[in-house]
């Protein structure tokens, strides 16, 4: 066996099946048992080690190797064998290894979870520490994989420094409540203070801390300095949602571009969007695939009215080719007042300016109306952050949301609020505490410019891409509500 070659010298299941210089010679491969069949005279076995969607075939001669070894070859073993690899005898594959040593790793009982057959998504999400094991999830986090990379390539390439805003914050980023407390206070028995409430000053960080909902507040302090700069990292709600778009620990990447207006944002946006499109497009074709033929099946067994038109791969290329359409949520509102489900009674949720839009007046716009990806700006102020660049029409903010076929949001941002005055005005009628954001006003008192950021939603992208419908199976360990099992 080759455990004494340099790590990266040691073939794996796709260089095998990719690299035809490797044809004749004998190498190692490791990896967990698929399937396997048998008869008398050979043995084939399946085996994936995770490097890529399709399995190596193994065939061994039963009579050179012993019985007892055999048995213990079951779905879910680990192996690590030796053998040549050789142009495949049988259709299927061009490649395949003539097993002369096996080495069992680890042996794999009956009752293993994953077996050689179709487990739904509900199943394998209670089975979320094997469902690596499966060729769904396997293509799933790799393209998970493939489009970090490409994010950090992205900025990279763009003159972009990634910065590290911190997880535990002492802010409300988003203004909206939902934080998970971060303490070290005995919470059957905390600290009071002379009016009775819980005494902060004794705690780890001497003040009330939570985990972050977003890194946009100090991104945009790096990017007073910096110039361009993007966040990627874990975001934390509290909120209690339970939908297929929502998680209680999802990543998001928020870039902050000082010297950028709205319109600079939004181009920003829809390029960044369409770039990472593009490049699984290119490099991730045969997860794709596979992904695209699953959606189809699925699609096929909703009723005809659910179905969706489009493919996955059409749908990808489709966002990849074609400009996004553009739209002031005051125009939005028109068109949905204008459209067939508000004069039918529809829609669940009334329309009226001021409202936020539901994800059904969302999807009606995207799906319905436009037909593609839309990124709808300038919002009331009223239903958006306090860090929002007021409009000077005294009712919108320069805020935008790009919305997105069978998501909904996968990106909010704005321009932001750079006039010292008018944001510390907003942030009092807000009630946002000043002496909580000091340093950030400071940033408008010192040098301030106009600048703009927007946070995508990690999963979300990573949903759209694969077209899974559920947001826990693109996070390879879910966090919702009453969810943090693995
Ligand atoms: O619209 P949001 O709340 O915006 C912000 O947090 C800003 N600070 C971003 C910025 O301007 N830098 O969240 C941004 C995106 C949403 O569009 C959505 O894609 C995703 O984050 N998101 C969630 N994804 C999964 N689960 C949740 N609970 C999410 N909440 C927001
Ligand atoms: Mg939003």
């Amino acid at each position: 066996m080759d455990t004494r070659l340099p790590i990266f010298e040691r073939p794996n299941v796709r260089k095998a099946l990719e690299d035809s210089s490797l044809v004749g010679q004998t190498l190692t491969l490791r990896g967990w048992v698929r399937t396997k069949r048998e008869n008398k005279n050979v043995v084939f076995i399946n085996l994936n080690d995770g490097s890529t969607l399709k399995n190596i075939q193994i065939v061994a001669d039963p009579t050179q190797h012993d019985d007892e070894l055999f048995r213990k070859i079951t779905v879910g073993a680990s192996l690590a064998i030796e053998g040549k690899l050789v142009p495949s005898q049988g259709s299927g594959q061009a490649v395949e290894m003539e097993a002369a040593k096996i080495v069992l790793l680890g042996e794999s009982p009956q009752d293993y979870a994953i077996q050689p057959k179709k487990h739904s998504l509900e199943f394998l999400r209670e089975k979320a520490h094997m469902r690596f094991r499966t060729n769904t999830f396997g293509a799933v986090f790799r393209i998970r994989h493939a489009l970090a990379f490409a994010v950090h390539q992205y900025f990279h390439q763009h003159g972009f420094f990634y910065l590290h805003t911190p997880i535990i914050t002492g802010s409300d980023a988003e203004g909206a409540g939902e934080m998970f407390k971060v303490t070290t206070l005995p919470f059957d028995n905390p600290p009071r203070d002379e009016e009775g409430r819980i005494d902060f000053r004794e705690d780890f960080f001497g003040k009330p801390t939570n985990l972050t909902v977003s890194g946009q507040l100090e991104g945009e302090l790096g990017a007073m300095g910096l110039g361009l700069i993007y966040t990627f990292g874990p975001t934390f709600r509290a909120e209690n949602s339970n939908t297929t778009r929502h998680l209680a620990e999802f990543w998001m990447i928020e870039p902050e571009m000082a010297f950028y207006d709205l319109q600079d944002n939004m181009e920003l946006a829809e390029d960044f969007i369409r770039s990472l499109v593009k490049g699984v497009l290119r490099h991730c074709t045969e997860d794709l695939a596979f992904l695209d033929a699953r959606a189809a099946e699925e699609n096929n067994q909703k009723p005809q009215a659910e179905r969706s038109t489009m493919g996955l791969l059409e749908r990808l290329q489709f966002v990849a080719e074609n400009a996004f359409a553009r739209v002031t949520y005051t125009e939005a509102i028109e068109i949905l007042l204008n459209s067939t489900p508000h004069k039918k009674k529809k829609f669940q949720y009334p329309i009226q300016w001021g409202i936020d839009l539901q994800s059904e007046h969302e999807r009606y716009l995207v799906e319905k109306h436009f037909q593609k990806p839309v990124i709808v700006s300038d919002y009331p102020k009223d239903i958006k952050a306090f860090y929002m660049r007021q409009n000077d029409d005294g009712k919108t903010v320069a805020a935008m949301d790009v919305l997105f076929p069978g998501i909904g949001e996968i990106i909010g941002g704005s321009q932001r609020e750079e006039r010292y005055d008018k944001l510390r005005e907003r942030m009092q009628a807000m009630h946002i505490p000043e002496e909580e954001l000091w340093w950030y006003l400071e940033t408008r008192k010192y040098g301030t410019v106009p600048h703009s950021g927007f946070g995508l939603g990690f999963e979300r992208l990573v949903q759209f891409v694969t077209g899974m419908g559920n947001i826990r199976d693109v996070i390879p360990f879910p966090r919702y509500p009453n969810g943090a099992e693995f």
